[in-house]
């Protein structure tokens, strides 16, 4: 196993039977999901699951994980999904694999989101990786210049040729920012741009961060407030 699994395996033992589990998206949230299926495949653990992307759906219902839609909960009672950089107050940034505003619509409705990252993704300051936005299409020429007004060096995300594409049809712009000193208020001014959907920044968001290590080492960190 390596530490991006070692940190899924921790994670997944926090789910229990007839929980509501929000599925991330990513290389490390993967690992939860395969793990989860082989629970669910052995008659170990009975749960029904909503995903934070097609990518993240099309795996869990291939290994018989039950799917929900928001219609049909309440609540979801654990998440689990990684995360691109954790600073220490455990605040996020998320969105390197596009999926962002699924992953904060579904974290925002959990009562409980666990992080799970390998080592490499602890920080002092976010603001290294830079920070996804996702924007509707319409004008995002105006949209891309007012982020770019806000300090940061923009770049319009590509996939091959074309523009790539979010799961709700708009685009991502990734902004380099460097050390981002206030994410609070960073977070605000971006979403207060007309254009923006939704940014990575994900603020005092995370109740439980699961850090992996090569050497089977799991650290684990929790929030007292959460959400
Ligand atoms: C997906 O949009 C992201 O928020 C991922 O959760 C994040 O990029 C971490 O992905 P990895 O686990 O692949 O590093």
């Amino acid at each position: 196993m390596n530490a991006k699994q070692f940190a899924a395996a921790k994670a997944v033992s926090f789910v229990e039977n007839d929980m509501v589990v929000g599925l991330g998206t990513g290389s490390t949230a993967y690992w939860a999901i395969e793990m989860i299926g082989d629970k669910v495949k052995k008659g170990e653990l009975k749960i029904k699951a909503i995903a934070t992307s097609k990518r993240s759906e099309d795996q869990a219902m291939s290994l018989g994980i039950p799917i929900l839609s928001f219609s049909e909960i309440d609540q979801i009672d654990i998440t689990i999904d990684g995360a691109d950089e954790v600073d220490d107050q455990m605040n996020l940034i998320k969105g390197g694999g596009g999926a962002l505003l699924r992953e904060k619509i579904v974290a925002s409705n959990s009562k409980e989101l666990i992080i799970i990252v390998d080592e490499k993704k602890m920080v002092k300051h976010l603001g290294k990786f830079g920070l996804p936005v996702e924007i509707v299409i319409f004008g995002w020429e105006k949209t891309f210049e007012k982020l770019k007004s806000l300090g940061c060096i923009p770049t319009l995300r590509m996939e091959n040729i074309q523009p790539f594409m979010t799961d709700n049809n708009n685009y991502i712009v990734d902004c380099a920012f460097g050390e981002i000193e206030n994410p609070t208020s960073l977070h605000e001014s971006i979403n207060s741009i007309v254009g923006v959907v939704e940014n990575g920044l994900f603020i005092r968001m995370a109740s439980k961060v699961i850090v992996g290590f090569e050497n089977g080492e799991v650290r684990e960190e929790s929030r007292v407030e959460s959400l």
